[in-house]
């Protein structure tokens, strides 16, 4: 099923990609998220059971969470962030701007006021390397916050065990092709990859839209 899903995004057939954007929830503008990562997002969450558990942790402005919450009503997606006022890209203030309008600032209230159509999304706001506690087994792990350690590692350590059989880890801003020191590369992540796809619990699918794409096998 997944090899089929990436086949489908890295290769899409024109009309089958205008629909899949077309799809697309109108705040996915605001993702720091090329639109291939966009795409593997819909489709991935498009192609779960009813009432599967999905977490992500780093929504920014909560557009990787529409596009989940979107593409599948019948799922959950329980999103974890800092909601700080770190900006995360160069275009951050003119993204709050366009979001909030002035004098907003990025709140777990104002990010959720973005997402009031989806009724199966729960948001939530953690403090920096304390890990919530989550009872469910997972069927889909989408990490995509600080990408440097402790952060991810902490992350990865906490949330990893309850992946389920067959379940998928996605790992953002992986570029395997970038050299260390230049921009957007970042050591922890690809130590991260690295170490996985040397596991037999894990088969690696590669990179698609900058994610690392994993499925737990054992
Ligand atoms: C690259 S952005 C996420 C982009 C988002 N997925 C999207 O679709 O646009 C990184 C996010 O990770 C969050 N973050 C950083 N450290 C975190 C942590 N320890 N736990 C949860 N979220 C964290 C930041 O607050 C920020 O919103």
């Amino acid at each position: 099923m997944i090899s089929t899903i990436l086949e489908f995004v890295k290769n899409p057939h024109p009309s089958q990609l205008i629909s899949a954007v077309k799809e697309l929830p109108t705040n996915s503008k605001y993702a720091l998220l090329g639109n291939t990562a966009k795409i593997l997002l819909q489709q991935l969450s498009k192609n779960l059971q009813p009432g599967s558990i999905v977490v992500e942790v780093g929504i920014y402005l909560g557009s990787s969470t529409a596009i989940l919450a979107r593409a599948n009503p019948n799922i959950e997606v329980h999103s974890y962030d800092l909601f700080d006022d770190h900006p995360y890209d160069d275009i951050h203030d003119q993204l709050l701007a366009t979001a909030f309008g002035a004098k907003k600032d990025r709140s777990l209230v104002n990010v959720a006021s973005l997402l009031t159509q989806y009724s199966n999304v729960t948001l939530n706001q953690v403090e920096y390397l304390k890990e919530p506690i989550f009872d469910k087994e997972i069927d889909m792990f989408i990490e995509d916050a600080s990408h440097c350690d402790p952060q991810l590692t902490n992350t990865l350590e906490h949330w990893i065990p309850k992946i389920k059989i067959n379940g998928i880890l996605l790992i953002h801003d992986y570029r395997p092709w970038l050299k260390e020191g230049e921009h957007r590369c970042f050591p922890s992540v690809n130590y991260h990859v690295n170490r996985l796809m040397k596991d037999d619990n894990w088969k690696f699918y590669g990179e698609v839209g900058s994610y690392a794409v994993f499925e737990r096998i054992k």
